[in-house]
């Protein structure tokens, strides 16, 4: 198991968000985490990655415990965070945004070549300026970002959030490509479509806490859990 969250409980202020909420993924898997918005997906991202500490629980990467660690000891470690707001940087090209990302690591697959292979309409844009690019060109971007870290664990917060359905067509291919070189991956979504096409398994999340979870085929054919949680 490359993470296992376990019955973890985290507050903004003396707001209680999740409540005990456990997920587990594999090496290699795809995992989608899936709810209405105000479940508590991007908390729970957030709490994975040091932004939003935990009060209580446990969150291994690799066996070791991350709650207690910065963010910045964190993402270190490996582990890859594609927030939902796109935090680019609008004065900077577009090579040079991914470029400020890079991570020299023993064994890292990812560097400018590959990644201008998996979005070649970034080497296209290479000399834009970030605050030129379209919402969807924006979202590759922070994608191909994330990825000149190197991570071993990838979590994308609703990487299909207000993009055109061709474009989350082929945001769903380039992931599918991220997938086959066996980068493991935790997507949030309340688009079900596009995470339930690249992923092995899904959570059902609601009100903070994990309401279902199961492979994709179970919860295809699950209608109950679909009506009641996910509105499709
Ligand atoms: N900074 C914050 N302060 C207080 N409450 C917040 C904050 N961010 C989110 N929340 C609340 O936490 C709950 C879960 O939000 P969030 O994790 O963003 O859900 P999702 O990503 O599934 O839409 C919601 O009720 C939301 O209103
Ligand atoms: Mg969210």
């Amino acid at each position: 198991m490359i993470l296992e969250v376990k019955e973890i409980h985290t507050y903004y202020g003396t707001s209680h968000i999740l409540f005990g909420l456990s997920l587990d993924i594999n090496e290699g898997e795809v995992v989608c985490l899936l709810g209405r918005n105000g479940a508590g997906k991007t908390t729970t991202l957030r709490s994975i990655i040091g932004l939003t500490v935990p009060r209580s629980g446990s969150i291994l990467f690799k066996g070791k415990e991350l709650i207690g660690k910065p963010p910045y000891r964190i993402a270190p470690l490996g582990i890859g965070f594609v927030p939902d707001d796109r935090r680019i940087f609008p004065d900077l090209t577009v090579r040079q945004n991914i470029l400020v990302a890079r991570r020299e690591i023993k064994g890292a697959i990812w560097d400018l070549s590959r990644v201008y292979s998996l979005f070649p309409k970034l080497k296209d844009l290479e000399s834009h300026m970030g605050n030129q690019l379209s919402g969807g060109e924006q979202q590759m971007l922070t994608i191909a970002r994330t990825l000149m870290t190197n991570p071993e664990l990838l979590l994308l917060d609703e990487p299909g959030e207000g993009l055109a359905p061709l474009v989350i067509k082929a945001m769903e291919d380039q992931l599918g490509q991220i997938k086959k070189l066996g980068t493991t991956m935790l997507i949030c979504e309340h688009n079900v479509g596009l995470a339930t096409a690249l992923s092995d398994r899904a959570y059902v999340m609601d009100k903070g806490t994990i309401r279902y979870q199961g492979t994709i085929e179970e919860l295809r054919k699950n209608e109950e859990v679909k009506k009641k949680y996910l509105m499709i």
